[in-house]
């Protein structure tokens, strides 16, 4: 079932566990993706970045893939499909597309504007019953070409923006996109309180999943973060078990070239990879 991101994060929020966005970048991790959430009984988000959305063909190739997989796979469980880090323009098409939950990324503009922007998509959105999550302090690092200074969210700009109606928020906690560099200092906790003080029951959204120790993500649960991104882990994983079976020399070995046969490790390794996370998450069994 495609449904808004809603429900399941009210639930997540209220249980103490997080829904798991994980981001899609073909037909074999949206299958992996679909067949594990299934597997495990637990709600599920794809996220799809504008840039992995223009790769797959546009939106609505990416709708009509993900609902006939759905329909063919014999998915049960609450799935969302979601824009990760969208423009306004790329809000506005996945709306049209079909999509059911959409993240407008106004945190590099002035929050003057972040807010009349943020405003005319949720209306938008709810007119529709899509969920829409909007974002304050930039998250840092680099996803897809949207680069972010990695600052911790104002508060203050955090209630604004909540007030608006919004149905998640996500607010730069020092957490950054891609892999971790040694130095980095963790999660700002006191920051994440602050938020959760003035945003109250909002569920809260945790980028750059990829590397946070279990301990800082079970601690982020316990404030309030119900949803949690995914994307480097899964291709880090997926990269290493094709580089394996490559150097293996599998691919020589019969029909070792058939991409059936060749992106298969790749896809358990994902589903590895996304069963380790909707554990740690608390989300098995919740659909
Ligand atoms: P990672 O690639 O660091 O896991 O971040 C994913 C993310 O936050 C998508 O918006």
């Amino acid at each position: 079932m495609l449904v808004s991101a809603k429900e399941m994060l009210d639930k997540a929020r209220e249980g103490h566990y997080a829904v798991g966005q994980f981001n899609i970048n073909n037909l074999e991790w949206t299958k992996a993706i679909l067949q594990t959430a299934q597997e495990l009984q637990s709600p599920v988000i794809l996220g799809v970045s504008e840039g992995a959305g223009k790769y797959m063909c546009g939106y609505t190739t990416v709708v009509g893939m993900v609902k006939g997989m759905i329909n063919e796979l014999g998915i049960t469980v609450p799935v969302a499909l979601h824009l990760d880090h969208g423009t306004y323009e790329g809000a506005k098409k996945c709306i049209n597309a079909g999509f059911s939950s959409i993240m407008f990324d106004g945190s590099h503009y002035p929050i003057e504007d972040n807010i009349r922007m943020t405003t005319e998509l949720v209306n938008a959105c709810h007119v529709l019953g899509i969920s829409i999550e909007a974002e304050v302090g930039a998250i840092g690092g680099e996803e897809d070409g949207v680069i972010g200074r990695g600052e911790c969210a104002d508060p203050n700009e955090c209630k604004m923006i909540a007030d608006l109606g919004v149905d998640m928020l996500a607010a730069g906690i020092g957490n950054i996109h891609g892999v971790y560099p040694a130095n980095w200092e963790g999660l700002s906790f006191e920051t994440l309180a602050a938020v959760k003080e003035k945003v109250g029951d909002m569920p809260l959204v945790l980028h750059g999943g990829t590397g946070i120790p279990d301990d800082q993500v079970t601690k982020a649960i316990s404030l309030g973060v119900a949803k949690i991104n995914v994307n480097t882990e899964c291709q880090l994983v997926f990269a290493e078990a094709t580089r394996k079976y490559i150097e293996a020399g599998k691919d020589q070995q019969g029909k070792g070239f058939d991409p059936r046969k060749l992106l298969a490790p790749g896809a358990e390794a994902i589903k590895a990879k996304v069963k380790e996370k909707m554990e740690l998450f608390g989300s098995v069994g919740k659909a």
